[in-house]
């Protein structure tokens, strides 16, 4: 697949109104991240500004993910959501709760909230959300089960031997594509059959040349 972005795509958030730009997306769709660690690994759970919780919001009331994370099928990043997807409900909904205040202040003030950023790759390896979506890896294969999560937590290292392990065997985590965010979802029986027609109808190449991940 060609590489439609550039490397400083995902490396800052003026970029990331340039990839909203380009697919004509509205740019309050995406946020920026305040704080960005180094380096982030297995059982990384840092507290954010707001006790905001998956299991609740994706678990419980069944939001799907692209609800938030609007620009995940289409761009190397997956977004987080504006304040204004949150003041949707909140506008109403538990409006008055102290644990909201951070979001009532950043929809008054217009200041973004400031989520702290939990998953990581080096700046040296490149890493597409969209290209994977595209080709049938679902979130929790990459995620583990977010939509139980009150709190997010890393549960894959996130290492060059993982990416490298899913590359050289990717049938296990191949779905159809209307499944992606189903975090429930398990292979068939049948999976190695549906695996080899996914990996030809849809011409998957994962790399494992240096190049393919170090540009
Ligand atoms: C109602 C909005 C909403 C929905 C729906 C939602 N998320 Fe999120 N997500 C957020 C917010 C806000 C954050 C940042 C705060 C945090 O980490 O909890 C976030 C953070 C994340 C992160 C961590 C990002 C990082 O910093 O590394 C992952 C991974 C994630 N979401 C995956 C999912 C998946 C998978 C689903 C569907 C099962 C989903 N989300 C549904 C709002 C949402
Ligand atoms: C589709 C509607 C909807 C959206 C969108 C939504 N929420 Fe919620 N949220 C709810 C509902 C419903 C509850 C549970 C209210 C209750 O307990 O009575 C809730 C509860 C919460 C609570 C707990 C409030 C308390 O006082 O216990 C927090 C914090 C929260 N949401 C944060 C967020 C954030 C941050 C966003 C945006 C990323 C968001 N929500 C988006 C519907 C929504
Ligand atoms: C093939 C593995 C994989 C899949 C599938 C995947 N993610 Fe990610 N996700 C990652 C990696 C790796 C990062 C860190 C990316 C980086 O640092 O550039 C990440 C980061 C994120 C972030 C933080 C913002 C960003 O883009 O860096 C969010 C939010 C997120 N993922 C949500 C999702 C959601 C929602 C889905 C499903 C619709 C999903 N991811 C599917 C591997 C994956
Ligand atoms: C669970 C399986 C899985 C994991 C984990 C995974 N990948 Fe992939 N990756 C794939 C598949 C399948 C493709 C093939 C997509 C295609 O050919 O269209 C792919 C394709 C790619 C591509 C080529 C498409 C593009 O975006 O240019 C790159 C680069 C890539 N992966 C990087 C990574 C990196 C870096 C990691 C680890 C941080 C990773 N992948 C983890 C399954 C995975
Ligand atoms: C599928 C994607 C992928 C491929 C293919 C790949 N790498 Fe990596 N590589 C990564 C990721 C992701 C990291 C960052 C790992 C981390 O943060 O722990 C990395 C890290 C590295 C590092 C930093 C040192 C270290 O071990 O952390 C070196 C050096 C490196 N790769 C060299 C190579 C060489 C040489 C090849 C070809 C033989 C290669 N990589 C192929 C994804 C890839």
């Amino acid at each position: 697949m060609a590489q439609i972005f550039p490397k400083w795509a995902n490396q800052t958030p003026l970029a990331l109104g340039a990839v909203a730009a380009a697919f004509g997306l509205a740019a309050a769709g995406f946020a920026s991240y305040y704080f960005s660690p180094e380096y982030t690994d297995v059982g990384y759970q840092p507290k954010q500004p707001v006790p905001y919780s998956h299991a609740l919001h994706a678990g419980e009331l069944g939001l799907d993910c692209r609800f938030c994370h609007a620009s995940v099928e289409l761009s190397p990043i997956a977004s987080v959501p504006a304040t204004e997807v949150c003041m949707n409900c909140h506008h109403i909904v538990k409006r008055d709760s102290p644990v909201l205040a951070a979001i009532q202040k950043s929809a008054s003030s217009g200041e973004p909230m400031r989520w702290v950023r939990v998953h990581k790759v080096p700046e040296y390896a490149y890493f597409d959300h969209s290209a994977h979506l595209a080709a049938g890896v679902g979130c929790a294969s990459c995620h583990g089960p977010i939509h139980q999560m009150d709190v997010v937590r890393q549960v894959e290292p996130l290492s060059m031997a993982w990416c490298l392990e899913c590359h050289r065997n990717p049938d296990n985590h191949l779905r159809a594509l209307g499944e992606i965010t189903d975090m429930d979802w398990q292979p068939p029986a049948n999976q190695a059959e549906l695996a080899a027609r996914f990996k030809q109808d849809r011409a998957l190449s994962p790399p494992e040349d240096c190049s393919g991940c170090h540009h």
